[in-house]
């Protein structure tokens, strides 16, 4: 794709579509801001080029054609602002234009997806979106897997499209991780069903070295292996795709590692008193919430060898610390490896932030589902728009 470093902006009208979808509380307050964070290098570098800078963003799933009190991006402008250190105005009625923006300085579209058409990513919404500017950036990786008017359409109007710097780290860093690795290249995939994360193990267990379950995925996969899990949650019916990618993984000469041990208890919650017992020794009233110390030594022991990691989804339980152990060791073993690692998805940031490994992580991805949608191997809508326009 081309890169909006390799332009020159000055003077220039430029439209980013960043992801500012962040969480805020009942009060409007923003409680996590990473992501307005990640999209100041791209709004900077265009601001620092004297161009015109129009932000948007989508907030929620709000209901097309009204902007309702939960919808508007203004926390959004004025976090924007304190980043920028710059006032940045909020334009309600954005897309005919009819608002004026100097060079040098940054104004934010009210939230895209209230706009009728943006979800259907409907052309003529997209051309009058287009015809506001000079250059389109797209810097929203968080939606890359979604094809709306502001992360799709525009790219085929708009004079130019090109990647922001946030786009621009996320492809390379993905890119490298799953297409050019250092072997061995080892994958940790958390989380609770099997179901949701499917493509994504039929997918790396095409790819990696070494693949990691945790969570209820391990359970199913120990179901697959013949084990009882007690009331463990897990998947009976994928019982035989976990089988699948076990056979994907032996038939290229590798494992899928299951726990020997395992921290079980009769229910989740902060009091719930914890046992650490070998894997075959899961009576039927158990649940297994976590991995032993023993499997956790074994892989972590793998992670140590890798030469690259791919990250997504904790292996127990670890917003109890009884069943934190596991995740504990998993972090600091990726903290504490040479490897390039890479991380994403939720609750993996939620681990990362508990167990402070933050800059020890070699690409802490902003995507959610655009992240896991890369991880499958599939070609994400916004990023193929981008790649159209490369020739022009
Ligand atoms: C996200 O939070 O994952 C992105 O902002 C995409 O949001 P969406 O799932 O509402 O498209």
């Amino acid at each position: 794709v081309k890169k909006l470093t390799d332009l020159d902006v000055r003077g220039k009208k430029v439209f980013i579509r960043a992801d500012l979808n962040v969480p805020q509380d009942e009060a409007g307050n923003i409680t996590e801001d990473t992501r307005i964070r990640a999209s100041i290098p791209s709004i900077q570098y265009c601001l620092d080029q004297g161009a015109a800078v129009m932000v948007t963003s989508h907030l929620g799933r709000p209901t097309e054609g009204v902007v309702g009190p939960d919808d508007t991006l203004a926390p959004v402008a004025v976090r924007l602002g304190q980043l920028l250190k710059t006032p940045v105005r909020l334009i309600a009625d954005w897309v005919d234009g009819g608002f004026e923006i100097k060079p040098g300085e940054v104004v934010l579209l009210e939230n895209c997806r209230c706009n009728k058409g943006e979800k259907k990513d409907n052309e003529e919404l997209a051309k009058k979106m287009a015809a506001l500017c000079d250059v389109y950036v797209n810097d929203a990786f968080g939606t890359a897997h979604r094809a709306e008017a502001t992360t799709h359409g525009i790219a085929r109007f708009a004079p130019v499209a090109c990647a922001g710097m946030l786009m621009g780290a996320e492809i390379d860093a993905l890119t490298k991780a799953l297409y050019q690795p250092a072997r061995p290249l080892v994958a940790i995939v958390g989380g609770a069903k099997v179901s949701t994360k499917l493509t994504i193990l039929k997918t790396l267990a095409e790819k990696v070295d070494q693949l990691i379950v945790g969570g209820g995925i391990a359970n199913t996969f120990l179901l697959a292996a013949g084990k009882r899990i007690g009331e463990s949650l897990a998947e009976p019916e994928m019982v035989r795709e976990a089988q699948q990618v076990m056979d994907i993984m032996k038939s290229r000469g590798a494992e899928v590692p299951l726990p020997v041990d395992v921290v079980v208890a009769d229910e989740v919650s902060a009091l719930a008193r914890a046992n650490r017992i070998p894997v075959d020794d899961v009576s039927p009233h158990d649940r297994i919430l976590d991995i032993g110390p023993k499997s956790s030594a074994k892989l972590a022991d793998l992670i140590a060898h890798a030469g690259t990691i791919v990250w997504n989804g904790p292996v127990g339980v670890f917003e109890h610390a009884q069943f934190a152990g596991g995740t504990k060791m998993m972090a600091s073993a990726i903290a504490h490896s040479e490897a390039f690692s890479i991380a994403g998805g939720g609750d993996t940031l939620a681990a990362i932030a508990k167990f402070d490994i933050a800059g020890d992580v070699g690409y802490i991805s902003t995507g959610g589902g655009a992240f896991l949608e890369f991880l499958e191997g599939k070609t994400l809508p916004a990023i193929a728009a981008l790649e159209a326009r490369f020739q022009d």
